[in-house]
């Protein structure tokens, strides 16, 4: 059962699509719109664009578009029930109790449910005298009973089936389990068999900002392998997108800082060191989705990443994916130790503190790490080393900085500072003219996934698919040409399948003298899909201007009676129908459209 019209209504004047999006993009005003960063896709130059006007928002990069609902849920990571309710909240609306579809959303306060007693079986266990070799062992690397308690850290006995047991006299079935990933299915035998997913395990529970226990870490209490096994992505958790500690740091950032390490038992030892704004990825290199998760609480991000190869290049990789998004970053280099958690345990919390206090900024590391790889007592090596610096010089934004950096630089090479400059400043305006050419072609095709990709049958059906279009969004910008349509066309006539999914939509509605305002379509569609409806919702908000400067027929009933004769030949075309086994009206109809085109 869809949410009532009369409650979308309702959010759709509270939820304005301007305050909803400041609190999570930079956004400027450019006339009736306002434009920023896109969230959904990594850019430079903003092609993310808001609507007042229609309280939608539509990136012309990436093509993500739609509603206030369709923000939230491509944001949050909601489903559509949830993404209301959170709206609701956050604009004190009274949700209506039942009559809408929240199967998923039920389903997934099941699994939260489900790992919270899970995590509190593992604690008690932990507690218990099952537990006392991983309370020694988490004792043993330095760790206070307070620390294990904040973390809520557990254990999960050498046994088959214990949590499973346990889950079951809650009340939890073994499918609500596997989905979970508490438990996994062995087919083996004949019977379908059911065991624990962690087993002789240290666990650490991963919470998100909310407090819900969405996934778990579990590490062995020796050197074997696999040192971790950690929740697979669920229906409440994707690897990709979550932080471990951000439930705890969120609360202790200082000075807009965020200190990010690899492993859970760094983030342990760092909280327990006093420093309560460290937290860490999952496993995984760090996303475009954590680096923007962190960018909503922390304008500089402390890397305190391990001192070995590969804790190296995946920090050379964080500050490039932290630049992107504008937020500073500082990277620790350990000596006499391969992680914060062994510098805290050998030298003690103020040496870690030194270390981010005298820390290279990222300008600085780079710098630091172009320099080693050159010669500098040679011209060769000197000039080598010049490009690079001048090409880290160049992506600075700011003149200031660009200004102290050219002056060190020109010390170490012994050229002067002004000539150092011009070529910073050659290269910048060579990157912008480069990067304003990548964004007209990349603009004019959009990235794969959108458009093409939502709508296969397009790329074979391009005239009819270009008629179908501007039909829609006609008929979305001016719903009341719909009574004088409503018997020349039907979802049967469109040629394509999302373009007559989004008919049959539309005419449901207007056939019911229902708004087709983009909040009313956003249950009957995917997030991807909004992104194709406001597409054609703004493209068309154009016309009327197109009108007014007494351009061509566009925006008018006329243009959509032409795109419904259009559709009809084309899709007369594809159906092969020869003229003899037409009707007299359509073969008339035919005719009419040869002296139109
Ligand atoms: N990791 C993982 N699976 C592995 C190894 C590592 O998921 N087999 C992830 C874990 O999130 C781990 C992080 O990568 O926390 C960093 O790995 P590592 O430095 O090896 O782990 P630590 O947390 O430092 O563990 P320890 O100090 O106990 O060795
Ligand atoms: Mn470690």
């Amino acid at each position: 059962m869809p949410i009532p019209d009369s409650f979308l209504s309702d959010l759709r004047d509270r939820a304005d699509v301007e305050s909803l999006i400041s609190s999570y993009v930079t956004l400027k005003r450019r006339g009736k719109t306002l434009t920023g960063l896109c969230p959904f896709h990594s850019e430079k130059t903003p092609s993310f664009t808001v609507y007042p006007d229609s309280n939608s928002f539509y990136c012309f990069g990436c093509g993500a578009g739609g509603d206030v609902i369709t923000f939230v849920r491509r944001v949050e990571n909601l489903d559509y029930v949830e993404a209301v309710k959170s709206l609701a909240q956050r604009y004190g609306l009274n949700m209506p109790e039942d009559g809408y579809d929240d199967t998923l959303s039920k389903k997934r306060g099941r699994l939260m449910a489900a790992n919270r007693e899970a995590a509190g079986f593992f604690h008690h266990t932990l507690m218990s005298e099952h537990g006392k070799p991983a309370l020694d062992y988490l004792l043993g690397r330095g760790l206070s009973m307070a620390t294990v308690k904040r973390f809520g850290l557990g254990y999960a006995p050498n046994d088959w089936s214990g949590l499973l047991e346990h889950m079951r006299q809650k009340g939890y079935s073994q499918s609500e389990l596997l989905e979970a990933n508490l438990v996994r299915k062995s087919s083996k035998s004949e019977r379908e068999t059911y065991y624990d997913n962690f087993r002789n395990r240290v666990m650490v529970p991963i919470i998100d900002p909310r407090g819900n226990v969405i996934a778990f870490g579990g590490r062995v209490l020796d050197d074997s392998k696999p040192k971790y096994i950690n929740t697979s992505d669920t229906l409440i958790y994707k690897k990709s997108q979550g932080v471990f500690a951000l439930n705890f740091a969120k609360n202790d950032i200082k000075d807009g800082r965020l200190i990010l390490a690899e492993g859970y038992m760094d983030v342990i030892a760092l909280h327990q060191a006093g420093f309560l704004n460290a937290v860490a990825g999952l496993g995984t290199a760090l996303t475009r989705e954590q680096t923007r998760l962190l960018s909503r609480y922390a304008d500089e991000v402390v890397l305190a990443y391990d001192s070995d190869e590969a804790g190296q290049a995946a920090a050379q990789k964080a500050i490039g994916l932290f630049g992107e998004i504008g937020v500073k970053v500082r990277v620790l280099k350990f000596e006499g130790g391969k992680d914060p958690d062994e510098i805290i345990r050998k030298y003690g919390a103020e040496r870690f503190q030194r270390l981010i206090d005298g820390a290279a900024n990222d300008t600085e590391y780079k710098l630091l790490n172009e320099r080693g790889k050159y010669d500098l007592t040679t011209d060769d090596g000197k000039v080598s080393f010049m490009r690079a610096a001048i090409a880290v010089l160049a992506s600075l934004d700011s003149a200031v900085e660009r200004d102290i950096y050219a002056s060190r630089l020109s010390d170490e090479v012994s050229v002067g500072k002004d000539a150092i400059l011009i070529q910073v400043n050659e290269l910048r305006s060579k990157r912008r003219k480069q990067q304003e050419r990548e964004r007209s072609r990349f603009t004019a095709k959009s990235l794969p996934g959108f458009g093409e990709g939502l709508n296969p049958e397009k790329k074979r059906n391009l005239r009819a698919a270009a008629a179908e279009e501007k039909l829609l969004s006609n008929l979305l910008n001016n719903p009341g040409f719909y009574p004088k349509l409503a018997d020349k066309v039907k979802a049967e006539n469109f040629v394509t399948e999302l373009n007559r999914r989004i008919y049959e939509v539309l005419e449901k509605r207007l056939s019911e003298n229902r708004g087709v305002e983009l909040e009313f379509l956003s249950g009957s569609f995917s997030p991807e899909e909004m992104g194709a409806v406001n597409k054609l919702l703004v493209s068309g908000s154009a016309f009327g201007k197109a009108a007014s400067q007494g351009l061509a027929n566009q925006g008018s009933l006329e243009e959509c009676i032409d795109c419904i004769n259009i559709m009809f030949k084309e899709k007369l075309k594809k159906e092969k129908v020869s003229p003899s086994e037409m009707s007299d009206e359509e073969f008339l109809r035919r005719i009419r459209d040869k002296n139109l085109l």
